[in-house]
């Protein structure tokens, strides 16, 4: 058989395949998500995500200093609130000495080069596990984005290096860059969740935090997985409202999402391999049903493939050993 061209050449062997690959994935596009827990001493696994833990500061610094060696840049902290300053204003979650602020300060005084990015929503701090301030059962929403800027300009006194709001509120991008300009936080950058689905795949996650919504969904926020268009709508939105970096969140389940809004921004983009992304995985892996590092590494390149400059993944540490970096 005669042909012209052969396809198959450029993959015969490791070398030809790693030297034409279009796509890699290096420790420092991830961001590791951390669970922070009030106390000392504390650290818990997370029932629905093995080999995930939240732990108290002391522990969390450490782990830091651990990502930090291995090459991680980023985190992204997300705290758990005792149940008693849990209330309906979220107002906890601007307290100067509150747990995510002093967590803030005590990874920058520890690992000063680490980026430290912080959600910003209600959920964690709201007595009824939604996103923002609940009127007559409603998500009311520009009394919620009052609160997020209060919570913006919190984490960047106590030294964020990014916010991260998460709430998927109307309007909350232009606020809190607003909000950031008048306080003189001029270096704090924003990475919104700006195409944020109501996704099932977040359950785990809830329980890690202890933050399911007390009533109904978040579909009045969050956007319906139907959607495709919405997507960039929000994004472009986000950016002209002062967003330094969009994300899409979930990932697997959007990555045309993922590779529409790259395609249409000039910002970078990220991508969150949420929890129950994980757990689908540890759990077939547990089963003997796939190979678990294959699946992760399989996982994160086509994120990045999808589009994603950045991806926020619970699988930082499988990663780095997969890599052997
Ligand atoms: C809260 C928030 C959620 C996640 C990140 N920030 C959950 C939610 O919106 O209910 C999910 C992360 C994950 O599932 O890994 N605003």
């Amino acid at each position: 058989m005669y042909l012209q061209r052969r396809n198959r050449i450029l993959r015969q062997s490791p070398a030809l395949r790693a030297m034409v690959a279009e796509t890699i994935v290096l420790p420092e596009h991830l961001i590791a998500p951390l669970f922070i827990d009030e106390g000392e001493g504390i650290i818990t696994e997370i029932a629905s995500m093995p080999g995930y833990y939240r732990r108290s500061l002391d522990g969390t610094v450490k782990e830091v200093k651990e990502l930090w060696q291995k090459g991680i840049k980023s985190v992204l902290l997300f705290i758990k609130c005792k149940d008693e300053w849990k209330d309906n204003t979220g107002r906890e979650a601007w307290n100067e000495n509150g747990l995510m602020q002093r967590s803030i300060k005590a990874i920058k005084d520890a690992v000063p080069g680490m980026l430290v990015m912080t959600d910003v929503a209600l959920d964690p701090y709201s007595s009824y596990g939604h996103d923002g301030i609940v009127e007559n059962g409603q998500i009311v929403n520009d009394p919620t984005v009052e609160a997020l800027v209060k919570m913006s300009i919190s984490h960047a006194k106590a030294g964020a290096d990014f916010v991260a709001p998460s709430d998927m509120m109307d309007g909350r991008i232009g606020a809190i860059r607003k909000g950031l300009e008048e306080n003189g936080f001029v270096n704090t950058g924003i990475m919104a969740y700006s195409a944020k689905y109501a996704s099932c795949f977040y359950g785990p996650f809830r329980d890690a935090l202890d933050s399911a919504p007390g009533f109904g969904d978040k579909k009045t926020y969050q956007m319906n997985y139907a959607n495709r268009i919405e997507a960039i709508n929000e994004t472009l939105k986000d950016i002209e409202e002062g967003a330094d970096i969009v994300m899409v969140k979930p990932a697997l389940s959007y990555l045309d999402i993922i590779r529409e809004v790259k395609n249409q921004v000039t910002v970078p983009v990220s991508a969150y391999n949420i929890s129950g992304e994980y757990a689908m995985i540890k759990a077939a892996a547990k089963m003997g049903w796939i190979d678990e590092d294959k699946a992760i590494l399989e996982t994160l390149t086509s994120i990045r493939r999808a589009g994603a400059d950045l991806v926020a993944t619970y699988f930082v540490h499988d990663f780095v050993r997969i890599i052997g970096a």
